[in-house]
């Protein structure tokens, strides 16, 4: 496999599970501060952080490239308020987004149009999930401090988040 290519892989794989750790951290925090349908939520995207993770892995290996398993950052935890967490969310999305951006970049670059290929999916995945951080938090800066909106947001959280739909026509 190529190295340029391998070593992206392979950093790939560490963004997505940082970002699995990550989401487990908010599901904790949430759980903890009284929102269960939150702490559901991220408990969930922590579990596909760690598909998306897994299916690098499994690629890389596919292609007789060597995965390194990475050591994993201590997640940030700890959150003033519900509008921190969910900024940090879009910021950590915005972050992946912009290292597989790197990543397809390299690939033509490299001529490895395989990888490039496959990269794709991830591409798609990254608009879904960064379009369902800006609007939960675009949701959540309307309802402010209000209680009883915070209240409804916990409890209809995966509903809005199952509403964002990209169109990718
Ligand atoms: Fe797999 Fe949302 O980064």
């Amino acid at each position: 496999m190529n190295t340029v290519i391998e070593n992206l892989l392979n950093d790939q794989i560490k963004y997505e599970a940082n970002a699995s750790m990550h989401y487990l951290a908010m599901a904790s925090w949430s759980d903890a501060n009284g929102y269960n349908g939150i702490a559901d939520f991220f408990y969930a995207q922590s579990e596909e952080e760690r598909l998306h993770m897994t299916k690098l892995v499994k690629f890389v290996n596919e292609r007789g490239g060597n995965v390194v398993i990475p050591q994993l950052e201590k997640p940030h935890a700890d959150y003033n308020a519900l509008i921190e967490l969910f900024e940090d969310f879009l910021k950590s999305e915005i972050f992946v987004t912009e290292q597989i951006n790197h990543v397809i970049f390299e690939c033509l670059n490299q001529k490895e149009y395989n990888v490039h290929n496959f990269m794709q999916w991830y591409v798609t995945e990254q608009l879904e999930e960064e379009a369902t951080a800006r609007t939960l938090l675009d949701k959540l800066n309307i309802i402010g401090n209000d209680k009883s909106g915070l209240y409804m947001f916990d409890r209809d959280i995966n509903t809005i988040a199952a509403s964002v739909d990209v169109d990718l026509k």
